[in-house]
């Protein structure tokens, strides 16, 4: 198992290229189920993530190539019709084949997800909006059972709390369910505004784009997708980060400004200065970090997937800040191991009080999710002295050599296989 070692602390200073947004690519990668024949996704970064997702779709059937970040995937022979535990367990977003599957092949076996580093994690909405569109849904053997032997039909569905992965869900069964759909209160994310509009393009009639209502009129057959995706704004979001808790001066090209409202607000609150050329952000960070307020919300408010990474940031300010988390209020594993780096961070119903402190020191710490081992490095790279940072393989679901681009930033960062 791989590990960070980190020497801080080390001012950032440089420039970077973002990738593809893996939470846009899973998606997009699940509706190529839709149609019958070669869907052919631009710009997708190559993450565990997306291996692993290849091997659920070739676990159905289908063929998929990934090559110099443009990825094949040829659902013309599907032979199967469920994603097994032992792939589901690894990666919840693998829960994205149930929709394509039912509207697809008129049923779906899929693994429940199981347990989260960040609480719980349910997936009712899920199955209650493909029950809106007339399937047959039961949970038997820790399995997802859903069936539509006559076909979906369209209905409507309103999701409570907002959420990204059953909108994309529900959103890819109805667009080929018979009739009409009427789909309330739906995710706005980026991500799955992309899908909306990949679908679009492939002939799926939506009405409602970028908004929280979608009106589907199902149709009886897709096109294969031909799309490019969009930026990861939360990679770019943690790069920004990075030169905030770091110290120093962060170009990054090939973001979307619009995407990184939200994440640019809090940067600037931080008492970083911010500033936009063409499709490029810099984050500069020179002056001492001021204390912030935060709260996640579903976009376009604060991103949840952002907010261990400010965290970091806020563990060096001149003051006391306040992190709340809405979506997940379990979401702070990073905490306790921010504290073992000498910050100062109570956490009580969904909220941290971080105190401000003036230095961080190096320790060992263990990463335990995606965005919370992000957050360890970036802390790490402002700490005082050596810091190791364990199970790394969380970072790689995410984040393409992490350690290879914070190094072409000045970090001193290597891997090191335990
Ligand atoms: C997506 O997860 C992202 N994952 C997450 O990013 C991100 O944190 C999350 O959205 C919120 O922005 C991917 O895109 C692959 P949700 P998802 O359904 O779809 C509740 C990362 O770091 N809920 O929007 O699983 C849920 O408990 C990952 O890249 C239900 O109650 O999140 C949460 O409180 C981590 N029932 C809220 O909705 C359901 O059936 C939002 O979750 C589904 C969700």
């Amino acid at each position: 198992m791989d590990r960070f070692v980190i020497q801080g602390p080390t001012r950032l200073e440089g420039q970077l290229a973002v990738g593809g947004a893996k939470n846009a690519v899973l998606p997009l990668m699940a509706a190529a189920l839709l149609s019958r024949g070669e869907s052919v996704i631009d710009n997708v970064p190559d993450l565990q993530d997306v291996r692993f997702f290849m091997t659920i779709l070739e676990g159905l059937g289908a063929r998929c190539q990934l090559e110099f970040n443009r990825l094949r995937i040829d659902t013309t022979d599907l032979d199967s019709h469920e994603a097994p535990y032992d792939l589901v367990r690894k990666m919840r977003a693998s829960i994205y084949v149930l929709g394509p599957l039912l509207a697809r092949r008129g049923e779906a076996r899929v693994s429940l997800p199981g347990g989260c580093a960040f609480g719980p994690r349910p997936v009712d909405l899920h199955q209650k909006g493909m029950r809106a569109l007339g399937a047959a849904v039961d949970e038997e053997h820790g399995y997802i059972v859903a069936r539509a032997p006559g076909g979906l039909q369209g209905g409507r569905f309103r999701f409570d709390p907002v959420s990204v992965g059953a909108t994309c869900n529900v959103l890819m069964a109805a667009v080929l369910a018979r009739g009409e759909s009427r789909l309330e209160n739906c995710a706005i994310e980026p991500e799955v505004t992309q899908l909306v509009a990949a679908l679009v393009r492939a002939g799926a009639r939506i009405e409602g784009v970028g908004t929280r209502t979608l009106q589907v009129q199902g149709v009886d057959s897709l096109k294969p997708l031909d799309d490019a995706v969009i930026p990861d704004r939360i990679e770019a979001g943690t790069y920004l980060a990075a030169a905030a808790v770091a110290g120093g001066r962060v170009h990054l090209e090939g973001v979307r400004q619009d995407h990184m409202a939200p994440v640019v607000a809090v940067l600037r609150d931080l008492g970083c200065d911010i500033s936009e050329q063409g499709d490029g952000l810099t984050c500069e960070r020179r002056g001492k970090l001021q204390p912030v307020r935060v709260e996640t919300q579903p976009y376009p408010g604060f991103p949840t997937d952002m907010q261990a990474q400010v965290m970091a940031a806020a563990a060096l300010a001149d003051g006391v800040s306040f992190i709340t988390d809405t979506i997940y209020p379990d979401r702070f594993t990073h905490a306790a191991e921010m504290v073992r780096l000498g910050a100062n961070i109570e956490v009580k119903n969904g909220t941290a009080t971080i105190i401000g402190t003036e230095r961080l020191q190096a320790a060992p710490v263990m990463a335990s999710d995606l965005r919370a081992s992000a957050a360890l490095v970036l802390a790490a790279t402002a700490a005082h002295g050596i810091t190791e940072v364990r199970r790394v393989y969380h970072i790689d679901r995410g984040y393409q050599s992490i350690e290879e681009r914070l190094a072409a930033l000045g970090a001193r960062i290597t891997r090191q296989s335990e």
